[in-house]
């Protein structure tokens, strides 16, 4: 089949840019435009060649780059090459791309040193070497702050966004205001969007034979999880709390083993592991029982009517395949539902027997879901969900009028997707540990929320199996080994942290280690092992305890420390051309140490203006010297 004309491609690690690609292809949909959706990895390269608009976008991740979703299948084929990989090649012709007219967005957090460096770097490739045509000024979203997003115009993510859908839309329209139907010319009107867009493939009972209410169900048959044959198995071997009882933050060493070949020397210091969550049986069983049309069919056997959609192959697609086994192991129904998924369910609003108020309330509540879907500023939505981090779950309880089609639930419902860790261990260690947060915080609605992945990884015990892959990131590069680093870290930021120390002295002899945490007696997470490392001369321990006068007397974070010590401090940056890795929360944090830096680099560092100490910074972040993992 000859490839689409138009084709939107996308970058995401956590499914935002995912979402706004989604709503684009939504939108050209509706407004019968044939094209591509795809991940920029899955996306087949020799297709590029009849490809002449091009929709790119893409968030950036780790140390300024491509999300892996660009430069990997989502399952994991490593045999065939991928779109990146193939425009990258060296000896590719200067006007390899010139066919293509292409617009970009980009989605970035600019407390992070490489402020939208993967849009940028496609950008450049695409247009600047590769000879596309740029259809209308690259866009770039700030998650960061409303102030600075788009070049300083003060717009939120959002608002980027939609300027770049109505970009397209409005080329597109201008291109092509028509289409053809039966070999006829005819105005392009959009489908009405209370009819749902069904998508290519979807799920139907496995033996459409049978009578549905008669079919087979399927009772505790073992699972297992095909189609992905890069997904390694792991056996928990310690799960154990390490922050005080009282103290409100539970940290976990989490520690597993890999269940059949060995982990050893499958990592290094830097990397980190992803690992695949499932839903609680309480949660799935809450949500069949509000869409209590689908209780008859929760255990029997289902397929899909075409192949198996890509994005659901990453972790291995589950087995027997159910609709109770799908919303556990496939259907992501705890997180805070985005856009896409109002756009998609609206106008499923149609059971007007559950509605106490009859037809006006439910005209109401098609309104409500309606608006949630279209309103851009989005407002109400983040009023709604956003705001008191209401689930997917909570949503459908609250809209009872909702009676959703089970058989396209893989399209509506956003997907599981695996969560990432940082790894403790040191590369020679036979098992992989972890340090992990869990996520339980209360809501201004006064309810508990947990995090989907922590609350998973709580509730495991000695012996439980889980399903994870290790990423290599190579943080540290070799010709930095050896050289003194700094280190410095808050909280769970410890966890990188701890694996460069296990790697030394193959990494360097000059460990210095700023953690702060809130007190010495709570959350001075591993420090016993920490202060015994000190003593052997390992590391040189710089501890802060942001809300423990008595052992933190005139400092509370790590920026305070750096600053007491800065002399010494920029002489191992400027003069020993120290390695800085900064980890754990992004936000503030981020960027009051980087601020600190440069002061300590105007101070102490023989640079005499606030630009050329920043200037040097730059320099280093560019020679990967400062690396900042925050999440
Ligand atoms: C490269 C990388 C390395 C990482 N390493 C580690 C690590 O070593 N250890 C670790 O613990 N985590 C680490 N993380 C974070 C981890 O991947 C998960 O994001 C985290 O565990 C939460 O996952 P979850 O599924 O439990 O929560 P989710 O269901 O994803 O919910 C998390 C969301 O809940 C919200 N939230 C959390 N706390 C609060 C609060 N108090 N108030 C309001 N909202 C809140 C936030 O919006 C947050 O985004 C890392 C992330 C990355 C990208
Ligand atoms: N809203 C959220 O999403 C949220 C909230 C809390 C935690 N978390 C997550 O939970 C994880 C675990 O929490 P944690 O307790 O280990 O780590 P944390 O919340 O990052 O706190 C660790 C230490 O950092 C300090 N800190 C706070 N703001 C700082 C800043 N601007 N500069 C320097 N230090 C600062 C804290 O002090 P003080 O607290 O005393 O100021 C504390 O001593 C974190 O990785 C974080 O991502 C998320
Ligand atoms: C580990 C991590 C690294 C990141 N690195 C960068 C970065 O170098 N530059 C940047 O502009 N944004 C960075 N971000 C911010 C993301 O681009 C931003 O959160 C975006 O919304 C993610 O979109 P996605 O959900 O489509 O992946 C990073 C985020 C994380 C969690």
């Amino acid at each position: 089949m000859a490839p689409n004309k138009i084709a939107i491609l996308y970058g995401s690690e956590t499914g935002n840019t995912e979402d706004f690609a989604k709503i684009l292809s939504y939108k050209l949909q509706r407004l019968h435009y044939p094209h591509t959706l795809s991940t920029i990895g899955d996306f087949n390269p020799q297709d590029i060649l009849g490809v002449r608009y091009l929709f790119v976008l893409c968030a950036t991740t780790g140390q300024g780059e491509l999300p892996r979703n660009c430069h990997e299948h989502s399952f994991l084929d490593k045999k065939n090459k991928t779109l990146w990989s193939v425009l990258k090649r060296k000896n590719i012709p200067e006007d390899f791309l010139k066919h293509i007219n292409v617009a970009f967005f980009g989605l970035g957090d600019s407390s992070y040193p490489k402020f939208n460096y993967a849009i940028r770097k496609l950008h450049t490739r695409i247009v600047g070497q590769l000879g596309a045509n740029e259809i209308f000024d690259r866009l770039e979203a700030d998650e960061q702050s409303m102030a600075g997003s788009n070049k300083g115009t003060g717009a939120g993510v959002e608002s980027v966004y939609f300027e770049y859908e109505k970009r397209v839309l409005e080329y597109l329209m201008t291109k092509f205001p028509k289409r053809k139907v039966n070999g006829q010319s005819m105005e392009r009107n959009a489908i009405d969007d209370s009819i749902y867009l069904q998508p290519k493939s979807y799920l139907c009972l496995a033996d459409k034979e049978d009578d549905s209410e008669e079919a087979d169900v399927i009772v505790n048959e073992p699972l297992k999880f095909s189609n992905d044959a890069a997904i390694k198995y792991g056996k928990v071997i310690k799960n154990l709390g390490i922050t005080a009882k009282d103290h409100f933050q539970d940290v976990r060493e989490f520690i597993f083993t890999n269940n059949d070949t060995n982990i050893k020397d499958q990592y290094e210091a830097g990397d980190t592991a992803s690992i695949f969550p499932c839903n609680s049986d309480t949660s799935v069983q809450q949500f069949l029982e509000t869409q209590d049309h689908w209780l008859p069919m929760a255990d029997k056997p289902l397929k899909f009517t075409n192949d198996v959609p890509n994005a659901l192959k990453s972790g291995g697609v589950i087995e027997p395949l159910t609709l109770r086994n799908i919303l556990k192991y496939h259907c992501d129904i705890t997180c805070i539902p985005r856009t896409s998924f109002f756009m998609k369910i609206w106008m499923f609003a149609t059971d007007v027997s559950r509605m106490e108020r009859g037809e006006g309330q439910l005209e109401q509540q098609r309104d409500k879901l309606k608006e949630f879907a279209t309103d851009q500023d989005m407002q109400e939505l983040y009023d709604y969900c956003n705001r008191p981090r209401r689930s997917i779950l909570e949503v459908i309880e609250d809209f009872l009028s909702l009676r959703l089609p089970w058989e396209y639930c893989l399209d509506y419902l956003p997907l599981i997707k695996p969560l990432y860790y940082s790894i403790s261990s040191g590369p020679n260690d036979s098992n992989v540990q972890l340090t992990v947060a869990i996520v339980k915080y209360k809501t201004m609605l006064r309810k508990i929320r947990t995090g989907i992945c922590t609350d998973y990884i709580g509730h495991l015990k000695e012996g439980d199996i889980i399903r994870y892959n290790i990423h290599n990131n190579h943080l540290i590069q070799d010709q930095y080994k050896g050289n003194p680093m700094v280190l410095v870290s808050p909280g769970v930021g410890i966890a990188p942290l701890l694996s460069i120390i296990k790697e030394e002295p193959q990494l360097s002899k000059n460990l210095q280690l700023f953690f702060g945490c809130r007190f010495k007696d709570k959350d001075y997470i591993y420090g016993e092992t920490l202060e015994r490392w000190d003593k052997e001369g390992r590391i040189t321990l710089h501890p802060v305890f942001s809300r423990d006068r008595e052992n933190s007397p005139d400092t509370k974070y790590v920026q305070d420390v750096l600053w007491k010590l800065g002399s010494f401090v920029t002489d191992l940056l400027v003069k020993e051309k120290a390695l800085f890795v900064l980890c754990g929360a992004s936000g503030k944090m981020p960027i009051q140490v980087r601020l600190t830096v440069i002061e300590m680099l105007k101070k102490w560092g023989g640079f005499e203006t606030d630009e050329a100490a920043a200037a040097y910074l730059k320099e280093m972040e560019k020679e990967d010297r400062y690396l900042q993992e925050t999440w």
